[in-house]
């Protein structure tokens, strides 16, 4: 009942965020690319397939950061968990020329990655629908999990760290992007919205190493995110289009992260861990 009502409030948060192809179309014309030959990085570079908290930006510096444990070599297959409309997927790929299985609860952000995969002709990619605590792979399955600004909407984090260990191979790597609790009274208007479930840095890494994964590296990137939503805001308050809604839904939200970026010691980091 609980886990129904979470996935309908995530459909609807997720739908308003979601751009049609259509309106990724016109943003690529505007920006002078031809359709004929978009490629996935004029979509990731333009922040217009990364969903996280701190788009195509905060992908590559979690790459960085993951590239100094173990990355990925062409021969591996990564999952990314809650791969959203897939620019992250696409963009490891471009990088480390791995290949990537993108799953995403929602059929419409799996509808959009696939079309946004054949707009660019993204090579070694593919996704589907599935929920990351009841994943349909046979065990070690993965080189890595790659899994970013996901397990925030998820409740059962046991069985979501149960699920990325087992498909996992021994000595595989998990590499996450999270915020992390308690959130504050700030964070309300986003909660609002959505399922946000954020343990403490000492309890997540204690549901990580409940199962048989090793914490290897955390990182933190507050200052990454907090540069990213004030440029978002900046954008939403001069913006000429008549988007009112999105001011009044999104403003209140925005405000809500730089509270707690910015005064009330809400972090955010990437979280490496090996599976033994
Ligand atoms: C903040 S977005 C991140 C998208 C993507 N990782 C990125 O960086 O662009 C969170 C994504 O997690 C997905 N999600 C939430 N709960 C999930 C679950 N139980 N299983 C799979 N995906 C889930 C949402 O549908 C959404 O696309």
């Amino acid at each position: 009942m609980e886990k129904a009502l979470d996935t309908a409030k995530l459909a609807e948060f997720y739908g308003d965020l979601s751009p049609t192809l259509e309106t990724v179309k016109e943003a690529l014309v505007v920006a002078g690319i031809d359709l004929a030959h978009a490629r996935p990085n004029d979509l990731y570079e333009r922040d217009i397939d990364c969903h996280n908290l701190g788009m195509f930006r905060m992908v590559q510096f979690v790459a960085d950061v993951a590239a100094d444990h173990a990355m990925p070599n062409r021969d591996d297959v990564v999952l990314d968990v809650g791969c959203g409309l897939g620019g992250p997927s696409r963009y490891l790929v471009d990088r480390f020329g791995c290949s990537v299985v993108g799953i995403d609860l929602l059929a419409l952000r799996i509808q959009i990655a696939e079309q946004l995969a054949a707009l660019t002709s993204a090579p070694r990619v593919s996704y589907r629908v599935a929920d990351a605590t009841a994943l349909d792979f046979d065990d070690g399955t993965f080189s890595h999990v790659w899994m970013l600004d996901v397990s925030i909407h998820i409740r059962d984090k046991r069985a979501l760290f149960d699920e990325v260990a087992r498909v996992l191979r021994p000595g595989g790597i998990l590499v996450m992007h999270e915020q992390t609790g308690p959130l504050p009274a700030a964070m309300r208007p986003a909660r609002r919205r959505a399922p946000y479930i954020a343990p403490t840095l000492a309890q997540l890494i204690r549901h990580i190493e409940n199962v048989p994964l090793r914490l290897v590296a955390w990182r933190d990137t507050t200052s990454l995110a907090l540069n990213y939503f004030l440029g978002v805001r900046d954008l939403l308050l001069s913006a000429s289009e008549p988007i009112e809604s999105h001011r009044k839904t999104g403003v209140p939200i925005l405000d809500g992260y730089l509270e707690t970026f910015a005064h009330l010691d809400g972090r955010t980091g990437v979280l490496i861990a090996r599976r033994k």
